[in-house]
């Protein structure tokens, strides 16, 4: 169904600019869903905002794998759904059900230890990721555009189609 087709159907009582909502089963069956982000480390787009770069995601490690050294110049809201993780800077281990809030600035290198399978976890980040190497020295980015092309490029070659991104755009 087009986005057009679908705003037609909508209630009176939602105004014509308002965007579409998002659903969907945020821990998907179908494990193409799952973008390859780097060894053992893949995300699950739930909701991409190019109005104001934000972008929400499952986060999935698996044992051993370890996210970059990042920064991040707006905060960054967390929700273990499995699983723990820690970062190489702090001395909390985040569990199962735990929230996190990183502040604006924060620098940190996160890492699933030996003793779990598996973490998932729900981010909602706005701005980038800004990737640095131990001196500080940048190394990369990531924004709400480069995660979608990496999805529409994922899902181009899994076959799910390069569109099936646009479900997660505002
Ligand atoms: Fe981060």
């Amino acid at each position: 169904m087009s986005v057009t087709a679908m705003k037609s159907d909508r209630p009176a009582s939602t105004h014509p600019l308002s965007p579409l909502e998002v659903v969907e089963v945020a821990v998907p069956e179908d494990e193409r869903v799952w973008v390859p982000q780097a060894p053992n480390v893949s995300f699950r787009p739930l909701f991409f905002n190019t109005l104001n770069g934000q972008w929400c995601n499952l986060l999935r490690v698996r044992k051993s794998g370890v996210l970059s050294r990042h920064l991040h110049p707006a905060p960054v809201h967390g929700f273990v759904i499995k699983g723990s993780w820690r970062y190489l800077e702090h001395d909390w281990v985040a569990t199962e059900g735990s929230y996190v809030f990183e502040p604006p600035g924060e620098t940190h290198t996160l890492v699933v230890d030996e003793d779990c399978e598996e973490m998932i976890t729900f981010f909602n980040i706005t701005g980038c990721m800004y990737y640095v190497d131990e001196q500080g020295n940048n190394t990369g980015f990531e924004d709400v555009f480069t995660k979608i092309d990496m999805c529409r490029k994922h899902y181009a070659a899994c076959g799910l189609g390069a569109d099936y991104v646009d479900r997660f755009i505002r």
